[in-house]
């Protein structure tokens, strides 16, 4: 058991390099399962827990990793099994993508009910109805997820919530179907096109990534590819907000700034400079900020993922702010440990109310979940005084090298063991 340890108060100065996305490397690791010849070298992928239990899960599929820094070779050619029960699959919620990517290239599978972030009831009803309508048998049992069809066969598929999860999945078990798949109400997060984009170069035709219709014409094999995976939109946010937060002007560098619109416009609206150039950008702070209010959407709207950082911030602005949580039903976990650092935010069902307050003061504060833990190491690093996170393995799972990338612009942060 680890904790972090974080001396409040500095100004944050320098640049940052944004790793690869958490949430397009866990659906394209096992997306390389379906190639049934070559081998899948993908570039980019940050070094995360989450990446490290889906190599493990692929290994015990049969499945041949090498690594060397941030590159993964995948040989999925001697495939033995489709019986994905190990228990990392528990432990992480995108094990879910192994679904659609064994029943696509071997038309059955048996996977593990997938883990995560407790952030609500996590439903994956789109999921098997996606399969069901291109021909599979859907049970579960013992708490597992079965699938088996004798042919999958494209259909049109319109799904009744916009599901990033959903949309991957079907798509994976669609590519070698039989004929034409149309998905209709899919999500458009740029994750979902970086991964139609890698099944592409795998030898898949799947056209209209990142609009409402997402149109898969059937092949019949897919083999392995050169890919690079695209920089993380919710890490660079997360470093985005720090820098409000904290005071100071950093440039965070290796980033798509299309991707972070939602994040800079809201930024901005606190009375923030943010500055894009190509690849990078740049957030200039008085630590001075203003109340504001956000509604977390699907993309091209605020990403549900970046609101609890955001809640963080929004604690030391003055006046009133209001977060309504349009995506998850638990996603405020972190309001009770703000509390502790002397924050006003006030949950009422899905909404937040936040009334800012001149300064947070350290407390030992747990990480909830993921971003909850983002958002306590942002309290930390504004707080007066030293703040103590447990709970770390929550934020190791999806933010690589944490407090090296804040130690090198200045925050005192540390790690040691509880
Ligand atoms: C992905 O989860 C991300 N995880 C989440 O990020 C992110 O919060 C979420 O998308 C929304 O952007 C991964 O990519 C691994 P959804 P996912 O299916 O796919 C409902 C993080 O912090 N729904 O888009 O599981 C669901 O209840 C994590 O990195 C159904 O009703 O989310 C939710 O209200 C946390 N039925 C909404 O749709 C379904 O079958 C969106 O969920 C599926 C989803």
């Amino acid at each position: 058991m680890e904790k972090l340890i974080i001396n409040g108060g500095n100004n944050l100065y320098g640049h940052v390099d944004i790793s690869g996305a958490k949430n397009a490397a866990v659906a394209i690791i096992p997306g390389a399962i379906m190639a049934s010849k070559g081998v899948c070298v993908i570039d980019n992928i940050p070094d995360i827990e989450d990446v490290r239990c889906l190599e493990r899960i692929l290994e015990s599929l049969g499945c041949k990793l090498k690594k060397n820094n941030d590159t993964v070779n995948i040989d999925s050619s001697d495939i033995e099994s489709t019986n994905a029960c190990v228990e990392e699959v528990r432990k992480m919620r995108a094990s879910y993508y192994l679904i659609g990517a064994l029943l696509g290239r071997f038309k059955e599978a048996r996977v593990e009910l997938p883990g995560g972030c407790p952030i609500g009831v996590r439903p994956i009803d789109q999921h098997i109805k996606g399969f069901e309508a291109l021909g599979a048998k859907v049970k579960i049992e013992h708490g597992a997820v079965i699938v088996k069809a004798d042919r999958l066969i494209g259909t049109k598929i319109f799904f009744d919530v916009v599901s990033v999860g959903a949309t991957i999945n079907v798509m994976l078990a669609a590519i070698l179907a039989e004929g034409t798949t149309t998905l209709e109400n899919v999500a458009k997060e740029p994750h979902v096109v970086d991964v139609a984009n890698f099944l592409n170069s795998m030898g898949a035709n799947i056209r209209g990534a990142g609009t409402d219709v997402i149109r898969i014409f059937g092949v019949k094999e897919l083999k392995g590819c050169n890919y690079s995976v695209i920089p993380d939109q919710i890490e660079a946010g997360t470093y985005m907000i720090a820098t409000a937060a904290c005071g100071g002007e950093v440039t965070i560098k290796n980033i798509i700034p299309k991707h972070l619109e939602s994040i800079s416009a809201k930024l901005v609206e606190t009375g923030v400079e943010v500055i894009s150039d190509g690849d990078s950008v740049t957030v200039k702070s008085s630590g001075k900020l203003k109340g504001v209010n956000i509604k977390t959407l699907p993309y091209p709207g605020f990403p549900t993922d970046i609101q609890q950082p955001m809640t963080t911030l929004l604690s030391i602005a003055k006046g009133r702010s209001i977060i309504n949580e349009s995506i998850w039903e638990n996603r405020f976990k972190h309001a009770d440990e703000l509390k502790k650092m002397g924050a006003s935010v006030k949950v009422e069902g899905r909404t937040a109310i936040i009334d800012g307050v001149d300064k947070l003061t350290g407390a030992v504060v747990k990480a909830t979940d993921l971003r909850a833990g983002a958002a306590m190491i942002i309290a930390g690093l504004i707080g007066e005084g030293t703040t103590e996170i447990v709970g770390v393995e929550h934020i190791d799972r999806g933010y690589p090298h944490i407090e090296e990338k804040f130690k090198k612009l200045g925050a005192s942060i540390t790690r040691s063991t509880i």
